[in-house]
């Protein structure tokens, strides 16, 4: 990632710069929160939707403390052209599908950033979008449920847009890559999150009314599988596979070198070579 102080900005996030940007049914202005700074915005999320926010629902800071990752990792989230959403969804269907909304929205994360001119974009089973290798945006998914129902769902995203490798640890700013560094301009963070809520809205609705098929369909050209080698770990054993597929639940099917076929359902993927 560069250090680049004047890729250091960004679209205006407030409600009043969005509200003409938010043209769809569903992520609608009067359900669209901004605070310059919070904690985590998936937090936020989740305690509206356990008030009864609608879905539809939206929380986006500039900044947090205390940003969410995946498997209780943290997620450094410095103010200065990053993006951090948080989306509320009440899905009518199973917990066992809520894993299925992290990879809508990796299709959807892919088709936002693509609209603004980033190739070669990859998603990374099951919640990142990589760029030579490299994190651009991870999606965290968390959920609330009454036995086997969904009662809600928030997606959060957060991309690294025109960040810079100085609001980052070492460690982060040594594997992440921004939308900027790959365009070598700034690029409109307002923008990028009217294309992403738009293309979400879509593929959430296609996804009720069609199921799963075209979501997996959309993965699979997207995702990083046949013929990409892998350090799968879980719980705490490591393997290294060949990734072949992901198989019609959306989970991850990959090859072992002795042969085995290895349905991954939890764990960390990390790409080798
Ligand atoms: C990961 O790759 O581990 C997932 C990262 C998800 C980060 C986003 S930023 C907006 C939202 N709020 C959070 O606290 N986390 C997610």
């Amino acid at each position: 990632m560069s250090r680049c102080a004047s890729w250091s900005e960004g679209g205006d996030l407030t409600r009043q710069a969005m509200a003409g940007r938010l043209t769809g049914g569903l992520f609608t202005a009067d359900r669209y929160h901004h605070q310059p700074e919070i904690d985590s915005t998936n937090r936020l999320a989740m305690a509206l939707a356990q008030a009864g926010a609608a879905a539809g629902s939206v929380v986006v800071a500039d900044a947090q403390s205390r940003g969410r990752g995946r498997m209780g990792r943290c997620w450094e989230s410095p103010a200065g052209g990053n993006l951090y959403v948080s989306m509320v969804l009440r899905p009518e269907m199973p917990v066992a599908h809520a894993p299925r909304l992290t990879l809508l929205a990796g299709v959807a994360l892919h088709e936002a950033v693509s609209a603004y001119g980033i190739r070669g974009a990859r998603l990374k089973w099951p919640n990142d979008l990589l760029v030579d290798g490299r994190k651009m945006a991870g999606i965290l998914t968390e959920m609330a449920a009454e036995g086997e129902r969904i009662r809600h769902v928030v997606v959060g995203i957060g991309v690294n847009v025109n960040g810079c490798a100085d609001g980052f640890s070492p460690e982060v700013a040594a594997r992440a890559v921004t939308m900027a560094d790959i365009l070598h301009s700034p690029c409109d963070r307002a923008g990028v999150l009217a294309a992403l809520l738009a293309a979400m809205e879509e593929w959430y609705v296609r996804y009720v009314r069609d199921g799963f098929a075209p979501v997996r369909a959309a993965w699979k050209e997207r995702g990083l599988l046949t013929g990409c080698r892998a350090c799968i770990d879980q719980a705490g054993a490591t393997r290294e596979v060949w990734l072949e597929d992901l198989d019609v639940e959306g989970f991850l099917l990959a090859r072992t070198a002795g042969g085995e076929l290895v349905r991954v359902v939890a764990g960390d993927v990390v790409m080798m070579g």
